[in-house]
């Protein structure tokens, strides 16, 4: 793996990202908890889900971005935890319904509940995390942030729409594929920073600078895990790399690649496109043209520039003393490991 951005040591990331997630301990059990209860249901699958959120939570960025927000403005208080907890809900509920979308048989290293119970079920146990999650919102005392989910859960359906009509564009562009990411990720990042930040005691004019903040940041996210989804193809670890070109998912690396190929190489590009399974840097035409047009590179600093963005946006807008959780935090971002 190249250096994966500049100024970022892989390891040096993941040390930090556990001594984050050690220094929010306390809180991330409270949410964890809060979580369970959310989840505390008589009914087979349910009960199944919630263990294996409990077990294998996943990296749980959402949370732990409104902690370290709240954390700069004020107090990690209950209406912090209660957003918190919604935003993870929502997260998961999504994941259920994207799994099915993409077909995808394995998440977290385990098997996905469509693929375990059934489309139908699936659909259902989706619906319950949204709504479960929805209902801690409503515990949160501040009417901007409370509208903030359902909008945002909205905008993650029609940025999902939008990608299914996207699929297999002859005219694939970054401005499009930029709407898809911000709405299906990064506006979930955005409203954990922006609520972590009100909730805490910040101001609305602060609470718009970090959900920008926390956008650039989901947007940095989303942006690696297309790359690695490209990068890693063929290979699994947690969830399978390369679906993405197969089914007609044209995320940047293949744009950049569409926009700057030759006619002979966009032929090459077309045959592998349309023929291949779980492809990307895997296959040497890809490969040999990823490395004539520096496209790797160029998506990494595109990542890059998006967290140095957002760092210094937040730089300006906190106040002293409480930058360092969130530079830990934002060169996270990096990290692919599926926990
Ligand atoms: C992951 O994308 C998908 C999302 C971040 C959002 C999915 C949103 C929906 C299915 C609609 C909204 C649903 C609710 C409950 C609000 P990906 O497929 O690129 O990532 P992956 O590699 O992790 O699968
Ligand atoms: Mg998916």
């Amino acid at each position: 793996m190249p250096q994966i951005v500049e100024n970022i040591d892989l390891e040096e990331a993941k040390a930090n990202f556990l001594e984050l997630k050690q220094h929010y301990a306390s809180h991330l059990t409270f949410i964890n908890q809060n979580i369970q209860s959310c989840l505390n249901s008589e009914n087979k699958q349910l009960k199944e889900i919630s263990l294996q959120i409990k077990n294998s939570p996943g990296k749980q960025f959402r949370p732990l971005l409104s902690l370290i927000v709240a954390d700069a403005f004020g107090e990690i208080n209950e209406h912090v935890h209660h957003y918190a907890t919604a935003v993870e809900l929502i997260h998961n509920a999504s994941l259920i319904h994207d799994d099915i979308l993409d077909d995808s048989p394995l998440r977290r290293g385990l098997e996905t509940p469509h693929k375990k119970w059934g489309t139908k079920n699936a659909v259902l146990l989706g619906d319950y995390l949204f709504s479960v999650g929805y209902r801690q919102v409503l515990k949160t005392p501040d009417d901007t942030c409370r509208d903030d989910l359902p909008r945002v859960a909205s905008l993650m359906c029609e940025s999902e729409l939008l990608q299914s009509d996207s699929k297999f564009s002859h005219y694939p562009n970054e401005e499009n594929y930029l709407k898809i990411i911000d709405g299906k990720t990064a506006s979930l990042f955005g409203i954990s920073a922006g609520a972590g930040c009100l909730l805490s005691g910040g101001t609305q004019e602060q609470k718009k600078l970090m959900e920008q903040c926390g956008l650039l940041l989901g947007r940095a996210f989303q942006i690696m895990d297309d790359w690695l989804d490209y990068y890693q193809a063929g290979k699994k670890d947690g969830k399978p790399r390369g679906s993405d070109i197969s089914a007609g998912i044209f995320t940047l690396p293949i744009i950049k690649m569409i926009a700057q190929a030759s006619k002979e190489e966009k032929e090459s590009l077309d045959n592998i496109i349309f023929n291949g399974d779980f492809i990307g840097f895997n296959s040497p035409v890809i490969k040999s043209i990823d490395e004539k047009y520096g496209i790797t590179q160029d998506v990494l600093s595109n990542a890059q520039k998006y967290i140095k963005d957002s760092y210094e946006l937040f730089e300006k807008a906190t106040p002293i003393n409480s930058k360092h959780h969130f530079e830990q935090f934002s060169q996270s971002i990096v990290i692919s490991d599926p926990q």
